[in-house]
C-alpha cells in the first residue's frame, strides 16, 4: 500500500466515472486495490417502512455489485418530515441496516435533514482489485445477454400508489421479494466467469440501460421480448394503462435507437422501458461461459434469471427487439 504522503488526487487514478454512465466511480489506490464509490436515495415506493429501508439499501449496494466490487462501508442519507413518528423512522433505518448486514457491510454514519417527503438511501464505499471493473464498455459480438431479475417494479409500485384495488397481494409480494434481493450472487458469478460488461437495471429501464451499454461498447443487441422475465401482474396492469410517468419518458428517449418488431404492442414497449428500482444485473457473457454461469446462478437461488438476447456488430439501431 502507498504511504499517505505519496497519495495525491490524480485524474489518472480515476478508472471509472459518470462519463460512461456506469454504476459507480472507481479510484485507484495502487496497482492492486481500488475504491468503488456510489450513492443512491429515493422517496418511499412501498407502505412498510422496514421494507422501504431494505429496498433502498439493496438498490444502493447494487451499484457496487454491478461493477464487480465488494461493498465495505455505508453511510445513511435521509430526509424525514418533522411529524413522522420515530417508530417509522426506526423501522426504515432498521430495514436498511438488515440488508447492509446481509451484504457483510457496516453502516458507519450518515446525515438526516428535515423535508416534507421522506427520502432514504446510502452512499457506499467498496473495494475492487485494480483493473477488474465491470463496465458498460466491453460487450463483444457473440456475447449472450443474461438478466437476473424480472422487470415491472415501476408498474407494480405505481399500481400500489394509485390503483390499489387492481393490485393482487401476490403481485406486490413478488415485486418486493425481487426488489429486496441483493445483487451479490450475480456479482460473484460475474467475477467467477470473467464477465467484463454489465449494468444494473434501474431508472432508465431495460431498454435505456442496454442502449447505454451498446453506445459505450460500440455494438448492437438483439433481444427477444418473450424471453425477458416479467413480474407477475405487470402485463395485466400495463394493459389497464397503469404505468409510471418515467416509462413514457424512457420510451421517448430510446425510440429513435430501437427497432421494434411489428408484432410488438405499445404495452410490450412500455414494459421494456419500465423504470426499475433495485432491478437485476444485465450482463454480457462470453458464449462459452453461459452454461456454467447459469448453473452457478441456479445453484445459488437465482432461478429466475434468463438469457434474453445477444450482442452483434454495430448496426443503425442499438437494440433490435424481436418476438421470437
Ligand atoms: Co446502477
Ligand atoms: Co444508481
Amino acid at each position: 500500500m502507498s504511504k499517505l504522503s505519496h497519495v495525491n488526487h490524480n485524474d489518472e487514478n480515476i478508472l471509472l466515472d459518470h462519463k460512461t454512465g456506469d454504476d459507480a466511480a472507481i479510484y485507484k489506490i495502487d496497482e492492486r486495490l481500488s475504491l468503488v464509490l456510489t450513492l443512491d436515495f429515493f422517496a418511499p415506493i412501498v407502505d412498510d417502512g422496514f421494507i422501504y429501508g431494505e429496498i433502498a439499501a439493496a438498490n444502493a449496494l447494487s451499484d457496487i455489485y454491478a461493477v464487480g466490487g465488494k461493498p465495505i462501508i455505508a453511510l445513511n442519507i435521509a430526509a424525514f418530515p418533522r411529524d413522522l413518528p420515530t417508530e417509522i423512522i426506526s423501522s426504515i433505518l432498521e430495514g436498511g441496516m438488515s440488508k447492509v448486514k446481509e451484504a457483510n457491510t457496516a453502516i458507519v454514519g450518515g446525515h438526516t435533514i428535515e423535508d416534507k417527503e421522506p427520502k432514504y438511501g446510502m452512499a457506499i464505499t467498496g473495494f475492487i482489485n485494480t483493473g477488474e471493473q465491470i463496465t458498460n464498455t466491453q460487450a463483444m459480438t457473440g456475447d449472450i445477454l443474461i438478466l437476473t431479475k424480472p422487470i415491472g417494479t415501476g408498474i407494480i409500485t405505481t399500481a400500489l400508489r394509485n390503483n390499489k384495488d387492481l393490485l393482487d397481494q401476490e403481485y406486490l409480494d413478488n415485486a418486493i421479494d425481487s426488489m429486496t434481493q441483493l445483487n451479490n450472487i450475480a456479482s460473484k458469478a460475474m467475477n467467477l466467469f470473467q464477465v467484463k460488461s454489465a449494468t444494473d437495471i434501474t431508472g432508465f429501464g431495460l431498454l435505456g440501460h442496454l442502449h447505454k451499454m451498446m453506445i459505450e461498447s460500440k455494438q448492437s443487441a438483439i433481444i427477444s421480448e418473450n424471453k425477458v422475465p416479467i413480474l407477475k401482474g405487470a402485463k395485466e396492469l400495463v394493459e389497464k394503462n397503469i404505468c409510471p410517468g418515467g416509462t413514457t419518458r424512457n420510451l421517448e428517449y430510446v425510440k429513435d435507437y430501437v427497432e421494434f418488431s411489428k408484432d410488438l404492442t405499445m404495452e410490450h414497449k412500455k414494459l421494456l422501458a419500465d423504470p426499475q428500482t433495485s432491478g437485476g444485473i444485465l450482463m454480457s457473457v462470453k458464449e462459452s461461459k453461459v452454461n456454467q454461469l447459469s448453473n452457478y446462478l441456479n445453484d445459488n437461488g437465482l432461478t429466475g434469471h434468463k438469457v434474453i438476447g445477444e450482442i452483434t456488430d454495430k448496426k443503425d439501431s442499438t437494440i433490435k427487439v424481436s418476438t421470437i
